[in-house]
């Protein structure tokens, strides 16, 4: 997957942009380069290979100026070799283009521009951008207008970034391929594909929304919606700092994954779901297949599809072989590591049925990723905790992100959009309480936890991180349930953590709360609503969302919890005993 950054401002550009490039290696690359400008002329180096290799053999910090693009590409379209390394130029060398995404009537373009004389120098399909910008230009339009004009011409996806020779400002676009704008301290601007590229110097973004264009010089940015009018976005601050696989200070690495959400899952949400949507818009019985914690994911998924009155069965993946029916046509495949053999082997089932497959994962390259017929990446970067913490927030993400878009619903997705800022502020007002109730509950051996609809798979995933490290026993249930078994376990004090959101289903969780209580369990209710709160003997006060968000953010605070009993039990919650990151057999 392609990697872009660009950097206007007062420091050397190259510097820059071979700091961010080196922070989205893990996105996997075979070639990178960079274009620098000092305003009037403009360089381009680049090559095939790793960064620090191209890095030693032409010295990027030759590049002179304080203008700049970088890229790290992926091939799509030619091989990977110097000639077809980003950045592109036109013919006149004037204009310098990066890009992710794939353009998709580049063949008509090309000939269109060939016969108008244009000479091509790669076989990409980006190098179309910078002659289609130089043809532009050529009718002496304002430049900003040349390049709406040109893009407007591009199909396909494209995250791009444009700088042209002469121009004190850098350009930008993009339609379904991530790519944020990042406000520096001082005469400094910066856009980058994943947030972090750009930590090392900034925590002021701007998410851009699909279609839009903008321009960004040393004091700030103009933004164009897809409709041409001039837009504003609103700002995201992300409250941490670069190193993304160290421990940041933190004791563990599971503390440091936890807290770094409202970062990771804005990643997560500027990820381009074009290729889900046109899988799934087309299946008539979609199957959902995952492991673990990817397997609630999963059932949340299956949730928000039945909510659109799409028929979807969510199966683990060691089941599906059992329980499946023959009949699915699209299977999503649900895993952070891609290498989980229970879900492989469900998929090269359902493939040998005839079945599309549509891969959600973290790891680039994974077994999953290559076998799928399409893949949703959600870019949260290495997730060094046994445990999954910000990848399955970076699953929901992505799920939520591909309901949304199948169903239109705007009103969801702007919500959705809203929720890296509000987990931000919830995680920075609930963390003093969690850690006073983990102290109280780590005395504790025998813990349930209750909730109902969407809260369910929520339930499950907080009882799985309470087990996984802590190793004490922890189940958890669709509140409904417990009056038919478990209810009779409720003596002495038990621990219920109840996820009882305000809403629909919650005069129902009330009840069996009470329920809870008669048999003298001790209550701890998570709400937004302080008359259910006040049934728990303790209670953490949650913001209000909307339902279908309820696992995203209430499975923070447990997440937490689980976190802060281990320390209190001494224990390792990195490298639980028993347990491994990717679970490559049967
Ligand atoms: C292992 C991990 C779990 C994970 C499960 C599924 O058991 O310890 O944290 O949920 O595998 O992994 P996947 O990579 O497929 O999401």
């Amino acid at each position: 997957m392609c990697g872009i950054i660009g950097y206007i401002g007062h420091r050397q550009a190259a510097e820059v942009l071979l700091h961010g490039l080196s922070q989205v290696e893990y996105r996997g690359y075979d070639s990178a380069g960079m274009a620098v400008s000092n305003g009037k002329d403009l360089r381009i180096l680049k090559d095939q290979g790793k960064l620090r290799d191209i890095h030693a053999k032409h010295n990027f910090l030759q590049l002179e100026g304080g203008i700049g693009l970088g890229h790290t590409r992926w091939a799509t379209h030619g091989p990977p070799c110097e000639r077809n390394a980003h950045p592109h130029y036109d013919c006149s060398k004037r204009v310098a283009v990066v890009h992710n995404g794939i353009i998709e009537n580049h063949r008509a373009l090309k000939a269109e521009l060939e016969k108008k004389g244009h000479k091509f120098s790669s076989d990409t399909d980006t190098e179309i951008a910078a002659h289609l910008i130089e043809e532009e230009l050529k009718q002496k339009k304002p430049v900003d207008s040349a390049v709406r004009s040109a893009l407007s011409r591009l199909e396909g996806t494209y995250a791009l970034g444009i700088l042209i020779a002469g121009e004190n400002r850098l350009f930008l676009a993009r339609r379904h391929a991530p790519l944020i704008v990042g406000r520096g301290k001082s005469d400094e601007m910066f856009f980058a594909s994943d947030i972090p590229a750009l930590l090392g110097y900034t925590r002021d973004f701007i998410l851009l929304n699909e279609g839009d264009m903008a321009q960004i010089d040393s004091k700030g940015v103009k933004i164009w919606g897809a409709d041409g009018k001039e837009a504003s976005r609103p700002p995201l601050h992300v409250d941490w700092t670069p190193q993304m696989a160290q421990k940041m200070g933190h004791d563990f690495f599971m503390l440091k994954e936890i807290l770094e959400q409202p970062i990771t899952l804005a990643s997560a949400l500027s990820a381009d779901v074009s290729e889900g949507v046109k899988l799934l818009s087309g299946a008539k019985r979609p199957a959902i297949v995952a492991c673990g914690t990817s397997y609630y994911a999963a059932l949340v998924m299956q949730y928000l599809l039945h909510k659109q009155k799409r028929e979807a069965g969510a199966y683990l993946g060691s089941e599906y072989a059992s329980w499946h029916t023959g009949q699915e046509d699209v299977v999503v495949a649900i895993s952070q590591s891609g290498e989980t053999a229970d879900t492989l082997s469900a998929i090269r089932l359902a493939k040998k049925e005839g079945a599309a497959v549509l891969a959600i994962t973290n790891v680039v390259g994974s077994t999953l990723s290559r076998e799928a017929d399409a893949t949703l990446y959600i870019g949260v970067g290495p997730e060094v905790g046994v445990v999954a913490t910000k990848t399955f927030t970076g699953q929901l993400a992505i799920i939520y992100k591909l309901a949304y878009s199948l169903s239109g619903d705007k009103k969801g997705m702007d919500a959705l959009l809203q929720s890296p800022a509000m987990v931000q502020k919830m995680l920075d007002s609930i963390r003093p309480a969690v850690r006073e109730l983990a102290k109280l509950m780590s005395k504790r051996r025998n813990f349930f936890f209750i909730s109902r609809g969407i809260g369910w798979p929520c339930a499950l995933e907080a009882a799985l991180k309470l087990k996984e490290i802590t190793y004490l026993h922890a189940e958890a249930y669709a509140a409904g349930e417990l009056k038919h078994g478990p209810i009779s376990m409720l003596e002495d004090k038990v621990p219920v953590i109840a996820i009882a959101p305000s809403g629909a289903l919650a005069a129902k969780m009330e009840s069996n709360i009470r329920e809870c209580k008669a048999r003298g369990a001790s209550l701890v209710v998570l709400s937004d609503d302080e008359t259910i709160r006040k049934e728990g003997e303790h209670a953490l006060v949650m913001p209000k969302v909307s339902e279908d968000l309820v696992p995203l953010f209430y499975i923070l605070p447990l997440q937490l919890l689980a976190y802060y009993m281990t320390i209190e039990l001494g224990r390792d919650p990195d490298q639980p005993r028993n347990l491994a990151k990717s679970v490559t057999v049967e």
